[in-house]
């Protein structure tokens, strides 16, 4: 979703800008700007569609000369992906710029009271409130100024602001959206994600709610909600920059395909030792684990199915009920959590709002959460009690892939954990499963390796819709199957529990209808079987993902972890599908990596 990044220092800042904007493109947006101190007055250059747009519009930033400026992707909320309502925007007396992550919720009654007070709206958005208050509360003091916004505004916002007065100063603010500063050498940055400050600067400092700051070239101050000035440590990034660059690869979609072996292994390789999993941060104690009633699991997207596949591992391993919930349902559903529930919170990005307020309210009610995220430093990573890291590195395509898997490794390495700890695993198995899963990378990197036929098989469903099925740990992996298929290649795909077809969904079911059956749960392969026989007795061609018209094979696995071999085909099979439509793969449309708005 939106992005934001500012820029101050000794050299033209809007360069800086654009190639920032750029690394945060993979976050979905559709307009762009950038405005820029010079000379006195703010200039400010803003399209709407893509960087590239607004790269022709400013000679590559060259005609926009400064050396102090913000940054900001939008993806579009309050009014229409236009030129006017695209960041950053500007105060009557062109004084303040701003720019804006998240949504002020009470926007509208802000709106009537500054209309009132005869300030004149350009665009519909809610950001634009925040300008104007800048400008109503401004008598000089830019700090105090932007704390009585911030006062006056309720719900999300990451703030970066320029002001004339001061410049070569950037002031940022925040609440409930990320927002990080990079600490340069003569230089000083801020970004809303990691992702575009790695080329300038490993050097960062993480805001929290409620903190303000003031950057100029040589100096950053951080000061607490009451105007206190506070000492932050400075972090440093391990992301590198080749990390977050596509490597000769066409997409970063497939380059994270190709990366699982490599991300799944370092989630497992810290892990394991001796023959034992060993959960950094993890302090529940023996008593504590025997108390845990229940255990609930919320997350969205891609990362709620990998829910539905931990889920499996858990309670086979573990016999501990299992619930799996989306955040967006269970935030709303006066849900069942007490001290007795541990719930896991699952999030690559960290910063799901909805992933985040189910966290919040399972907290309020004495649950102890466990947080498995990829970000470091993220919103969910600091609100959880635990913290596990999926160790993917950065992760640039929407639709997710090594972060996926990687949150499947950690489910299983928790599900082991939990399992010897409640005492429900005897130790040859335990150590036979904890062998299984050092061979998850080798077995992922011969999934990609023995499946050299799926942009041909891909070719054939362009135009078609298409159903995966499967049952039990197959059928969380046709849900993710069925998902990736429609984010990136806006192929019609549906996914249902194999056993459940033959309930309405084999209505449709025609001559030619392709559909997908994951058969890799060897205990239950005759009953899918049977499913795939009831859907070719009417028509369909069936491709199959199994161990075992068109099959895709993968390396035999423990059922329990199998999850993480089959979704890879699919993966590939979506991402060859998209190709072949000429699909926008790392951006599909409508779509956001990190989804901050509720
Ligand atoms: C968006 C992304 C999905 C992702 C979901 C949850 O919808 O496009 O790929 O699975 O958000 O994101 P999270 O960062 O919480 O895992």
């Amino acid at each position: 979703m939106c992005g934001i990044v500012g820029f101050t220092g000794a050299r033209a800042a809007a360069p800086v800008l654009l190639g920032g904007l750029e690394r945060l493109e993979y976050r979905g947006y559709d307009s762009a700007g950038i405005a820029v101190l010079h000379g006195g007055a703010i200039r400010v250059e803003k399209v709407s569609g893509r960087i590239a747009k607004l790269r022709e519009k400013t000679g590559d930033g060259a005609l926009t000369p400064g050396s102090a400026g913000i940054g900001h992707t939008r993806w579009a909320t309050h009014g229409a992906p236009t030129d006017l309502n695209a960041h950053p925007h500007l105060s009557n007396d062109g004084r303040f710029a701003v720019v804006h992550n998240g949504i002020i919720e009470n926007y509208l009654e802000l709106r009537r009271e500054l209309i009132k007070d005869g300030y004149v709206f350009q665009s519909e958005t809610d950001t634009e409130t925040i300008v104007h208050l800048l400008e109503k509360y401004y008598d000089g003091d830019i700090k105090t100024a932007v704390m009585k916004t911030a006062a006056r505004l309720e719900g999300s916002y990451a703030l970066g602001i320029v002001c004339t007065d001061t410049p070569d100063a950037l002031y940022v603010v925040r609440e409930a959206s990320p927002l990080i500063l990079g600490v340069g050498v003569g230089e000083n940055y801020f970004a809303s994600d990691v992702t575009a400050l790695v080329s300038h600067t490993k050097n960062v400092i993480y805001l929290e709610d409620g903190e303000f700051a003031k950057l100029t070239p040589d100096s950053i101050m951080v000061c607490d909600c009451a105007g206190r000035e506070l000492k932050k440590p400075i972090s440093r990034v391990t992301w590198s920059v080749e990390a977050a660059e596509k490597g000769g690869y066409e997409h970063f979609m497939l380059k994270e395909i190709m990366e699982q072996p490599a991300a799944v292994k370092a989630a497992l390789a810290p892990r394991i030792h001796e023959g034992r999993v060993q959960l950094d941060g993890f302090e529940l104690s023996a008593d504590e684990l025997r108390g845990v009633g229940k255990i609930i699991i919320t997350a969205c997207g891609s990362a709620y199915y990998a829910g539905c596949s931990g889920r499996y591992a858990i309670e086979r391993l573990c016999r501990v009920p299992v619930q799996v919930e989306l955040a967006s349902e269970l935030r709303y559903s006066d849900p069942m959590v007490d001290e007795h529930t541990l719930v896991l919170v699952i999030s690559q990005s960290g910063e799901t709002a909805d992933t985040i307020a189910a966290l919040k309210e399972c907290k309020a009610r004495g649950a102890k959460v466990i947080g498995i995220v990829n970000v470091v430093g993220s919103t969910i990573a600091k609100l959880a009690d635990h913290v596990l890291y999926t160790f993917a590195g950065p992760e640039i395509a929407v639709a997710t892939t090594k972060g996926y898997t990687t949150q499947l490794t950690v489910l299983y390495l928790f599900a082991l954990y939990l399992a010897e700890k409640l005492g429900r695993i005897d130790a040859d198995s335990y150590a036979a499963l904890v062998k299984e899963l050092q061979h998850l990378p080798r077995k992922i990197q011969q999934t990609i390796d023995m499946n050299w036929q799926l942009p041909k098989l891909a070719s054939r469903y362009s135009s078609r819709s298409l159903f995966f099925i499967g049952r039990n740990t197959d059928y969380a992996v046709a849900l993710e199957g069925a998902l990736k298929m429609k984010e990136i290649s806006y192929l019609h795909a549906e996914s249902y529990a194999a056993g459940e077809l033959k309930h309405g969904t084999i209505a449709l079911i025609e001559e030619n209808q392709p559909v997908i059956a994951v058969c890799c749960n060897e205990a239950l392969m005759d009953k899918t079987l049977s499913n795939i026989v009831e859907v070719k007795a009417r028509g369909a061609k069936v491709k199959i993902v199994s161990q075992a018209d068109d099959v895709i094979f993968i390396p035999r696995a423990e059922t329990v972890f199998s999850a993480a071999l089959a979704v890879v085909p699919l993966q590939l099979l979506a991402y060859y599908a998209a190709k072949e439509k000429g699909c926008d793969i790392d951006k599909p449309k409508n779509l956001a990596k990190s989804v901050t708005v509720e």
